[in-house]
Parts: structure tokens; sequence; C-alpha cells
């Protein structure tokens, strides 16, 4: 190995150290305050024990909201939600290995990778409580993640459907397909989930000279088909190309993910430089985001925070930090309501336009849980 290569380890070893060091002492306090109080006001009002859901939430959402909660308590070393792993629904599912996951998802090829997400950070946070049946929870998301895989195939050079009936290819579903094979890789050691990865780096981009990827696939010409460039498909691609940076040491991989969280703080915000989703708007008379499009903001942020923690370098962790902090400001000052319910438009106050709801107060979380970790404390 040549000398200036060795010399760039040392130092990556040493950045990554110090950042990873940095994580432990430098949380921000009064923002865990914030993350906390609003995550048991999400657990108080939404999350039902009788049947492990989140009272009006899906699978997804709910699948990110639990998986918001476990970040924050393994961050902190608190046990404020302890239980509710092995209480919810994904957690049933997970303790079980016979489960019916086709069902369970409702043939969503994306559920299943948000579910294999929210089952990995309540196993991880299990593991660190010494709790039983983290291998239940290990193999039942393994399982899970091969119904992902057998979804692959070769149409439009490659990828995993949206769905079981392969009637549409979307960049999400991709997406999280990467960074759980780049994850999976560096879980497991398990060569299957790298081949994957590099798979989907391979097959056909959705992401176009601005910088941006658009939602989809158009059939008729196996081309992007223009669709909206959604907040949340811009964050989770990020998290998991650095995942794959991580597996490879190909550190290129980094440099394509920056492009792609330069163009959402560029494209994909208000003038305040809060973001902002292409349908939110505060006024009664605007459009509004369907209530799953509440939820993506929250997601851009969250995968920002894991990309900060795969790239562990202090040169990008400075470059972020503030605007994530600037995010977690907005969705207090703008977002939040006087009963601590958070709405789905960030960037300016409510005017009869913003939706406060089950899906909406997760995203605000998770908002203020990545600026807990990397947003600077004012
Ligand atoms: C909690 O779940 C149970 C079982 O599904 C249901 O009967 C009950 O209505 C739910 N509670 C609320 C507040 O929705
Ligand atoms: C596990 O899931 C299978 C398939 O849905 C179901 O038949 C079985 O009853 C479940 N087992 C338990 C203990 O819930
Ligand atoms: C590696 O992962 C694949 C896909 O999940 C699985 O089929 C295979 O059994 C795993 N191999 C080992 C050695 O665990
Ligand atoms: C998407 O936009 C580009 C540039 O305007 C255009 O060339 C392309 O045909 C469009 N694709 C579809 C599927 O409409
Ligand atoms: C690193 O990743 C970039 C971007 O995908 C790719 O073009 C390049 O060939 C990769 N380098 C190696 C050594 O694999
Ligand atoms: C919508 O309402 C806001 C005030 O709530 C007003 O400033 C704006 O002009 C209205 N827009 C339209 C198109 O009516
Ligand atoms: C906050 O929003 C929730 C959900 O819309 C609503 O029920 C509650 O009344 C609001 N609180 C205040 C003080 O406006």
């Amino acid at each position: 190995m040549p000398r200036n290569s060795l010399g760039s380890v040392f130092m990556m070893v040493l950045l990554g150290n110090s950042s990873v060091l940095g994580l432990a002492t430098r949380l921000c306090p009064a923002t865990v305050d914030i993350a906390f109080k609003e995550a048991h006001h999400l657990h108080t009002k939404y999350y039902n024990y009788t049947n492990g859901r989140l009272n009006g939430g899906s699978v997804w959402t709910d699948a990110n909201a639990l998986e918001t909660m476990h970040e924050l308590m393994l961050l902190t070393g608190r046990t404020d939600f302890d239980g509710v792993a092995d209480n919810s629904y994904i957690g049933r599912h997970a303790l079980n290995t016979s489960s019916d996951w086709q069902a369970f998802t409702g043939g969503y090829i994306d559920d299943a990778g948000w579910v294999v997400l929210a089952i990995w950070t309540m196993a991880d946070y299990k593991k660190v409580r010494g709790e039983d049946n983290v291998d239940t929870f290990l193999i039942s998301a393994g399982q899970l993640y091969d119904k992902i895989a057998a979804n692959w195939d070769d149409t439009c050079g490659g990828g995993v459907w949206w769905t079981t009936d392969h009637g549409y290819k979307n960049a999400i579903t991709n997406e999280l397909f990467l960074t759980l094979s780049a994850r999976g890789y560096l879980r497991t050691g398990n060569q299957t989930y790298l081949d994957n990865a590099k798979k989907v780096m391979e097959s056909s981009g959705m992401r176009t000279s601005t910088g941006l990827f658009n939602d989809g696939l158009d059939f008729a010409t196996c081309r992007n088909n223009n669709g909206t460039t959604w907040t949340y498909n811009q964050g989770v691609i990020a998290s998991g190309l650095a995942a794959l940076a991580v597996a490879t040491g190909n550190h290129t991989l980094f440099h394509q993910a920056e492009i792609t969280l330069d163009a959402t703080i560029k494209r994909l915000t208000a003038p305040n430089r809060v973001l902002k989703e292409s349908c939110d708007d505060p006024h009664a008379n605007g459009t509004v985001c369907d209530i799953d499009q509440q939820t993506f903001k929250g997601i851009w942020t969250k995968h920002l925070q894991y990309y900060l923690t795969s790239a562990a370098n202090v040169v990008s962790a400075a470059k972020y930090g503030p605007f994530l902090g600037l995010q977690s400001e907005a969705v207090v000052r703008y977002a939040t309501n006087a009963s601590l319910d958070i709405g789905s438009v960030w960037y300016a106050r409510d005017q009869g336009g913003s939706v406060y709801n089950v899906k909406s107060l997760p995203s605000g979380i998770a908002a203020h849980v990545a600026a807990a970790q990397y947003g600077p404390c004012l």
C-alpha cells in the first residue's frame, strides 16, 4: 500500500474516532429534552398497547416512528419506552419466525424495507438492554429482507418492484434495498448483502441533472418518469450510499451522496432554508400533502443523521449539523402547537394548511433526534 494511502486510512480512523467519541459527549441536552418530550407525547397520545399500533397510523409510518423512538433511546442510553419493541405489532411479528410478512406488509416492498429498519433498531436496543429474543428479531428481519430481494428482476436495467404485483419500479424501494443491503453486510459480513448493494448501484438511476431523485420509472421508455422529487428519496439514497462506502471503502460514494443532500438543501427548502415538500403550504387555501407525504421530511433528517454516522468525519458533520439544527428549531417555532402536536408544515406557521396527526408528529420528532446528535447546541 502506498504511503499516502496508508496516511489517508490513518486520517479516517482518527477523524472517525474523534467523531464517534464526540457523539457520546456532544448530544445537545436541550434538543434531547425536546425529542423526549415529543416522543412521550406520541407514546401517550397514540400508542395502543392492546394492538401494538399507533392509533391512526399505518405499517410503514409506525415502523418509522418505532425506529425513531428506539434510536433516541439508543443514542441517550435511556429506557423510556422499554417494552414497546416486543409489544409493538411489528415486534410481535418479529417474535414469530413463521410470520406471514406478505399479509403484514400488504405486498408493499417499500413497507417491508421500513419494517426491516425498525426491527434492526429495536433489536439493537434490546441487545444493549440485555433483553431476550434479539436473535429472533434478526432472523425475522433476514426473512423479510429475502422477500424484498426476491422481488428483483432485470426489467428496465434491474431493480426491485414497488409491490408484489410488479406494476411499478420506484426510487424509494430501491434506495431502501441499497441501504438495507449495505447495512446488512456491515451487520453480518454476509456477501449476499454486499452483492445486492452493488447490484442496485449498477441498475438504472433515477437521479436527474439537478442532483435530485424522482419518484420512479416510466416503463414505456425505461426512463425517469419525472415524478415528484420527494424529500425522503434524497435522504434514504444518502444513507445507503454512505453504508456502501463504508462496506467497500469507495469514498466516491460519500461525494455522490452529498450531491443529492446539497441539492435537497438548495431546491427543496423555503427561502428561510427550512425543508419544504412540494405539497407543503401553510395556507388553508393551498395544497395539502397526503397522509404519507406528511412524514417525508423527518425521514430525510433521519437518513442524513445515518449518513453522518457512517461518514464519521468532522467535515461532513460541520457541513450539515447547522442545517439539522435549523430544522429542529423550525419544528419548534412554526410546527409545534400548544399541546405538543407537530404539524406537517415546518417552514411557516400554520394558517390552516398544516395537518397535525400521528404521521406528522414522528416526522418532527425525527428532526429533533437528528439535531440532538449533530445539530449545534444553542
Ligand atoms: C386500541 O386497540 C384496540 C384493539 O385493536 C381497539 O379495540 C381500540 O379501539 C384501540 N384504541 C383506540 C384508542 O383506538
Ligand atoms: C405465527 O404466524 C403464523 C402465520 O401467520 C400464525 O399461523 C401463527 O399462529 C403465529 N404464531 C403465533 C405464536 O402467533
Ligand atoms: C446470507 O444471506 C442470504 C440472504 O439473506 C441467506 O440466504 C444466506 O443463508 C446467508 N448466508 C449465511 C452464511 O448466513
Ligand atoms: C422527463 O423530462 C425530460 C427533460 O424534460 C424529457 O426529456 C423526458 O422525455 C421526460 N420523461 C418522461 C417520461 O416524460
Ligand atoms: C466507486 O464508486 C463510483 C460511483 O459509483 C464508481 O464510479 C467507481 O467505479 C467506484 N470505484 C471502485 C474502485 O469501485
Ligand atoms: C391564501 O390565503 C393566504 C392567507 O391565508 C393569502 O395570503 C393568499 O393570498 C391566499 N391565496 C390565494 C390564491 O387565495
Ligand atoms: C394541537 O393539534 C392537535 C391535533 O390537531 C389538536 O387536537 C389540539 O387541540 C391542538 N392544540 C392546540 C392547543 O391548539
